[in-house]
């Protein structure tokens, strides 16, 4: 069901679960602050309740009351609003533990979607994983969210995410920052900000940084499998410029990495609408910018 981002704010105000569109993905929004609302959230994705969550807020400075130190305003003008994630110590009487998993940190996040920041301005910071059954790719749109969560599910429809992929999210870790999960802010753009480009680092001594990297992710039922040809293949997921020989679902071109990373979770998705077992998966490509993310979505997609 669509509705309107007042209908959002109201049932967000309610104790409600609402999806939002932001420029990276739909995200399934309930109030940061309503451990009965924010349970409904693990309830509905079937989240395991290790994972946290990301809380959403419109500014800067509205993470002051929450955090136990500011981080650097420079970097987070430079990326907010945005595909941006820091974690952050917290003051941990402000967010309630069943949104943080427990831990003693906070994931925060300044959408730039002008849908998610109306609905924020009026209900205040919203707590927003991915809008999807979980271990299922994304939704960037809003039909991926009615398949997830039916046809009564409440969404702001914001048609197409712009990104496509997740944000970035990194932490400062022994005097540098640390890339936690691959997004849709590549190394080289954080360079730009921070000078370096910072380290992919998903474990210390087998403790996940980014809990949410434990688990399977973005996959569709159907098989994908990896390999120089496709073969006897019965779907091949791969590239508008290239012919395969095989019923091909595209995930763009490969002059235009962005629209590859836009279509990425799509193009998973129709697999399973078009009822495929299996698929090959043309895996050559740069891994370079956004690619290299998209690289990381398909090998976790496909369980590699
Ligand atoms: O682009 C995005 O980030 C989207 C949109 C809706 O904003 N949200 C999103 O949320 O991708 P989700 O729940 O699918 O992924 C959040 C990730 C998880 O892997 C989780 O483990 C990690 O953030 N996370 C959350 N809080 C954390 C914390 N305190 N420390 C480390 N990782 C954290
Ligand atoms: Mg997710």
């Amino acid at each position: 069901m669509r509705i309107s981002t007042q209908k959002a704010i109201e049932l967000l105000r309610s104790g409600h679960v609402v999806a939002v569109p932001t420029e990276t993905v739909y995200g399934l929004a309930s109030s940061a602050f309503d451990a009965s609302a924010i349970e409904k959230i693990y309830q509905l994705k079937n989240r395991p309740s290790a994972n946290p969550l990301i809380i959403h807020i419109n500014s800067y400075e509205d993470l002051r009351p929450i955090v136990l130190e500011m981080p650097p305003l420079e970097l987070c003008q430079t990326f907010w609003p945005g595909p941006l994630t820091l974690v952050l110590p917290i003051d941990t009487s402000k967010v309630p533990s069943i949104a943080r998993a427990g831990l003693a940190t906070g994931a925060f996040r300044v959408p730039s979607h002008p849908l998610a920041r109306q609905v924020i301005e009026g209900a205040g910071p919203i707590v927003m994983p991915s809008a999807n059954i979980s271990g299922k790719p994304s939704a960037t749109q809003p039909e991926h969210v009615e398949q997830d969560f039916g046809s009564d599910f409440p969404v702001v429809d914001g048609g197409k995410c712009v990104l496509g992929l997740e944000s970035t999210i990194v932490i400062y870790n022994q005097g540098v920052w640390e890339i936690i999960r691959q997004g849709a802010l590549s190394k080289v753009d954080l360079k730009k900000a921070i000078g370096y480009e910072p380290n992919i680092c998903i474990e210390t001594s087998k403790k996940p940084l980014c809990p949410g990297q434990m688990y399977r992710h973005y996959a569709p039922k159907a098989k994908l499998y990896f390999g120089s040809q496709p073969g006897n293949c019965e779907a091949v997921l791969g590239f508008s410029d290239r012919h395969y020989g095989c019923p091909t679902i595209s995930m763009g071109s490969l002059t235009q990495p962005a629209e590859v990373a836009q279509k990425l979770y799509s193009a998973l998705r129709q697999l399973d609408e078009m009822g495929y077992a299996s698929a090959w998966v043309d895996m050559d490509f740069p891994k370079e910018g956004i690619l290299l993310t998209v690289e990381e979505r398909l090998r976790k997609a496909a369980n590699h």
